[in-house]
């Protein structure tokens, strides 16, 4: 950008700004922050796994806050239509972002990607780390994963995979499995595994690989086949199910971790009482025990901060841009 324009975008960037800081300076002055509510924005349809941890953790959060959070979902484009949203959101403390694995996949994934996570946000800390499940529809032939892996193997262009997009961990699991099975399938994406669920579940579409955050309740009411879990070691949610490396694909393993965000340049003490909150959250035995009876598990207190997340988030995008570049997978 020549130096004139960039000059020129940064001062019509200020006035924003310096409004945002005096709204929230006056607001802090008084010790009332927040004063109103605050959008938590979900990558992923309502109803999925994201959703799920989103809407749990705002309403424990919002015990802390004194204030609703209200869940956003701004679906598209794999999660980065509401990365990018909240990138450009005033950074006022009352506009966050929950994300999983995709945000740090996403550089390596999208070409063009209108937000750098690594230095558009502020981070405000960890949440769970939720394990996969490989679903297939009720009448799906294979009756286990032994059997699953010499189907795939011989019908693999019959079989249909939904996900949730480029740059979903449904997308990254399913890409996972094809690349250990030495298979290719058609993919169908959805705009987050609520709808992709709802697609096997009516037997649209074969299988799909999804958090247990939201597939638990229905393998415990028996509506899909369970193939396996994604974890290297059994699950205590699902302690009879055999993960998907036991059943022969060596070394397999997607697990999700979720991240909370906000528009770089919101005040520090905005971070600092949200941070507070999630905390909070992540020892409320409401929430604990619900991501437990889900199959999740919270992070450890190190995680639990705004350095933590910055820490893990730089490791997993150097990790996955690695396997990504290699796949040679990526949207232009
Ligand atoms: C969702 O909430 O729909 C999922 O997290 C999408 C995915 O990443 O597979």
């Amino acid at each position: 950008m020549p130096p004139i324009f960039a000059r020129a975008a940064k001062s019509a960037a200020w006035p924003v700004l310096a409004l945002s800081c005096l709204a929230f300076g006056n607001a802090s002055a008084q010790g009332t922050y927040p004063n109103h509510p605050i959008s938590l924005v979900v990558p992923f349809a309502a109803g999925g796994p994201t959703d799920v941890v989103a809407r749990s953790l705002g309403a424990s959060m919002s015990k802390t806050l004194g204030q609703s959070i209200v869940v956003e979902n701004r679906t598209g484009a794999g999660g980065t239509l509401a990365s990018t949203h909240v990138a450009r959101a005033a950074p006022d403390g009352y506009t966050f972002l929950i994300h999983h694995n995709g945000m740090a996949t996403a550089p390596a994934l999208y070409r063009k990607l209108p937000f750098n996570p690594l230095t558009d946000f502020a981070y405000v800390g960890q949440v769970a780390d939720v394990p996969m499940t490989l679903l297939g529809r009720k009448d799906l032939p294979p009756g286990d994963m032994p059997a699953f892996i010499k189907y795939a193997r011989e019908n693999g262009d019959k079989v249909n995979l939904a996900n949730a997009g480029l740059g979903a961990v449904s997308q990254l699991c399913g890409m996972l499995l094809q690349e250990s099975l030495g298979a290719q399938f058609t993919t169908v994406p959805y705009a987050g595994t609520a709808p992709a669920l709802t697609a096997l579940l009516g037997g649209q579409v074969d299988v799909l690989c999804d958090q247990t955050t939201q597939t638990i309740p229905h393998i415990k009411a028996d509506r899909v086949k369970l193939y396996g879990v994604t974890t290297l070691d059994r699950i205590q949610a699902l302690p009879d199910t055999p993960t998907l490396q036991e059943s022969g694909l060596k070394g397999f393993e997607v697990k999700v971790w979720h991240g909370v965000y906000a528009p770089k340049g919101t005040p520090p003490e905005a971070i600092a009482k949200v941070n507070a909150a999630l905390r909070a959250a992540l020892k409320d035995p409401v929430f604990t025990q619900k991501m437990t009876e889900l199959g999740a598990e919270i992070v450890p207190e190190s995680k639990q901060t705004p350095e933590g997340l910055q820490t893990w988030l730089q490791t997993e995008v150097d990790k996955w841009g690695g396997i990504i570049r290699k796949a040679g997978v990526y949207a232009d």
